[in-house]
C-alpha cells in the first residue's frame, strides 16, 4: 500500500505552486501520487504544470485528504480567504513564520501540521522539521512526513516553540553555506588562485564534504580529526577557524541567534 492511497482517493489541494510547492509536487508525482488527484490553486501557474493532468484552478473536492499551503506568508490571508471550511482534511503549511494559531483561526477543528522545509528541497535534498496541533494524530503526522519525505529528510519537533530555532538553523542555513563558499573562494583568490578556479574548488569542497558528512557513520568531529595531522596544514587552518573567541563557533552562535530573534520578532508582528 502506498502512503498516498488515501490521497489518490480523496484528493490533495495545493495552494501556491511556486518554488517550494512545485518542488513538492514534483516529488509527490514521482512517488506515485496521481496527477488527477491533485487540485492546484495558483493563478499564475507555470506552463510546465499545464499539461500533466492536474486539476488546475478547479473547484475543490468536497473532502480532500490534505490541503497544502505553499504561498508566501504575506499572501496567506488572501489564499485562506478562498478556501472553504473543510471537514476531515489535514492542513499542512510550509509557510515560514505563520503560526499554528493563525491557521486555527481559519480551520477551527482541523488537524494542522506546520512544516519548515529548506531550499535544497528543490533537488530532493531538503530537511524539513514538522509539528502538529492538538488535533493532529500520529497518522496525520505520518502522512505529513510522507509528503515531506518526497523532497528530503524529515525531523519531528517536540513543540512549535522550537520552530524559530529550526528556521534560524536549517531554514536560513543554506544561505550561510552559500556565504561560506563565497568566503572560501575569496580566501583562495587572496592566496593567488584565479577567481574561477577558487570558486570551483570552494564549491566542490563544500558539496563533497557535505555529502561525506551525510554518508559517513562517524560524527563530523571524528571526520575532522581524521583529516587533521598534528602539525600539518589543516591543523594550522583549524587553529584559526576554531578559535573559541574569534573563530567560527562564537560567530555561528551569534548568526543563528540573530536569525532566531528575527523570527520571534516577525512572530510578534513586528515589521
Ligand atoms: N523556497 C524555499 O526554499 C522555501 C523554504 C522554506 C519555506 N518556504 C515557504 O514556502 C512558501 C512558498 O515559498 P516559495 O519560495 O515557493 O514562493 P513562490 O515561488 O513565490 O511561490 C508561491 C506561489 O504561490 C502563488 N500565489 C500567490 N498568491 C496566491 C494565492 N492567493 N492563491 C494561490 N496561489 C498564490 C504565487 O503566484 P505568483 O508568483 O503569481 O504570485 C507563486 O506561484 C513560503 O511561505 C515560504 O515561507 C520556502
Amino acid at each position: 500500500m502506498s502512503d498516498f492511497d488515501d490521497i489518490n482517493e480523496r484528493g490533495l489541494v495545493l495552494v501556491g505552486c511556486g518554488r517550494m510547492g512545485g518542488a513538492m509536487l514534483k516529488g509527490w508525482l514521482a512517488r506515485g501520487l496521481e496527477p488527477g488527484a491533485v487540485t492546484v490553486i495558483d493563478p499564475g501557474l507555470a506552463p510546465e504544470w499545464r499539461d500533466v493532468g492536474l486539476r488546475v484552478n478547479a473547484d475543490l473536492p468536497a473532502d480532500p485528504a490534505v490541503l497544502v499551503l505553499a504561498v508566501k506568508p504575506q499572501m496567506m490571508a488572501d489564499a485562506l480567504g478562498h478556501v472553504p471550511q473543510l471537514r476531515d482534511t489535514l492542513v499542512v503549511s510550509v509557510a515560514a513564520g505563520t503560526t499554528i494559531a493563525t491557521f486555527e483561526e481559519s480551520f477551527a477543528d482541523a488537524p494542522i501540521v506546520r512544516v519548515m522545509p529548506n531550499t535544497p528541497a528543490a533537488i530532493g535534498q531538503g530537511i524539513s522539521a514538522l509539528v502538529g496541533n492538538a488535533r493532529a494524530t500520529e497518522a496525520h503526522l505520518d502522512l505529513a512526513q510522507a509528503l515531506m519525505s518526497a523532497v528530503g529528510r524529515v525531523v519531528r519537533l517536540e513543540g512549535e516553540h522550537q520552530m524559530d530555532a529550526v528556521t534560524a538553523l536549517s531554514g536560513s542555513g543554506p544561505a550561510y553555506v552559500f556565504h561560506m563558499i563565497e568566503a572560501m573562494a575569496a580566501a583562495g583568490r587572496a592566496e593567488g588562485l584565479p577567481a574561477d578556479m577558487a570558486l570551483e574548488l570552494a564549491r566542490m569542497t563544500v558539496a563533497g564534504a557535505g555529502a561525506l558528512a551525510v554518508d559517513a557513520d562517524e560524527d563530523p568531529a571524528v571526520l575532522r580529526r581524521n583529516v587533521t595531522s598534528p602539525g600539518g596544514t589543516t591543523a594550522a587552518g583549524l587553529e584559526v577557524l576554531m578559535d573559541a573567541e574569534n573563530g567560527l563557533p562564537p560567530l555561528m552562535v551569534r548568526t543563528v541567534a540573530a536569525a532566531a530573534e528575527r523570527g520571534r520578532a516577525l512572530g510578534r508582528g513586528e515589521k
